[in-house]
């Protein structure tokens, strides 16, 4: 971030890539406001609509100047059952706040970083829930997901979220608004230590584990450099982008893509 001291919200900063993103921000001096489901200055639980509304609330009652910056980072990783929760906390709940949350950034010309993953470019997704996501019918989405799999929740959330960024990247820029996204790869945190004893997934992470092109998973530091990059005045020019954070993996599997 710049040498000026600024006010931050985001999500998910009880543990894992958002507490390494809040201690960075603290360190420079900013001002972070949490919301999680636990461990925050703003507990609330984003995977309800009411939960979502207590966020935005909390958020404003903390910050009616405005906010510098906004990085909806909380996110459920793709072991989690139901698959619906995934989506509510990952799609929904990411979406509500950064809407929500357009009046206090335009006040100060802030900037969104979304927590996407490199897993969100990854072919076969479900076309019929990625047009549930994109029409925002929580409902039909949630029923739909609980009779597919863990990735498609997970990697169909991150997409359509990523998508709804670029779209709408224009006209919030318009506003003042830069948003941006990264896309890290297997980073160790909670989530991945927790999917990785999983039956369902465990034997994937370790396989994409020892895969990583650079020869080490991410830490949760390496995310949090480029988030603040992002919201830094370093990244004026850089609006409506994906930054893979993942250690070369999205290059090695989609050489031919970008
Ligand atoms: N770790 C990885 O390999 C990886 C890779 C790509 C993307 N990501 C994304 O990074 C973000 C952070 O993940 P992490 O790996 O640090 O995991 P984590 O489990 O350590 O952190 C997730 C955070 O979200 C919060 N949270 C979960 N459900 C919530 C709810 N209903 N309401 C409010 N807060 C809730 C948790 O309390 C926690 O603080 C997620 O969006 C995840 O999808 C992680």
């Amino acid at each position: 971030m710049g040498a000026d001291k600024v006010t931050v919200a985001m999500t998910g900063g009880a543990t894992g890539i958002g507490a390494a993103i809040r201690q960075q921000l603290l360190a420079a001096g900013h001002r972070v406001i949490v919301v999680d489901i636990r461990d925050a200055d703003v507990v609330a639980d984003l995977s309800t609509a009411a939960g979502r509304q207590q966020a935005i609330a909390g958020i404003q009652a903390l910050a009616p100047e405005g906010l510098d910056g906004f990085v909806p980072c909380a996110g459920l990783g793709p072991h989690v059952q139901p698959h619906s929760l995934v989506t509510r906390v990952n799609y929904f709940g990411a979406l509500a706040t950064i809407e929500g949350l357009r009046g206090l950034l335009a006040k100060r010309k802030g900037t969104v970083v979304l927590v996407s993953s490199n897993s969100a470019s990854m072919p076969g997704l479900d076309k019929r829930y990625l047009e549930l996501l994109k029409a925002g019918d929580e409902t039909a989405a949630c029923a739909h997901i609980d009779t597919l799999d863990g990735h498609n929740a997970y990697a169909g959330s991150k997409y359509a979220l990523t998508c709804w960024m670029r779209r709408n990247s224009a006209a919030w820029a318009a506003q003042g608004i830069r948003m941006n996204a990264v896309a890290p790869g297997i980073t160790k945190t909670p989530l991945t230590d927790t999917a990785t004893q999983s039956a369902d997934f465990g034997e994937a992470m370790k396989a994409f584990a020892a895969s990583v092109p650079v020869g080490r998973v991410g830490q949760p530091e390496d995310i949090a450099n480029a988030v603040c990059f992002l919201l830094s005045p370093q990244a004026a020019f850089i609006c409506g982008s994906v930054l893979f954070v993942d250690g070369g993996h999205d290059a090695m599997l989609r050489p031919d893509a970008f």
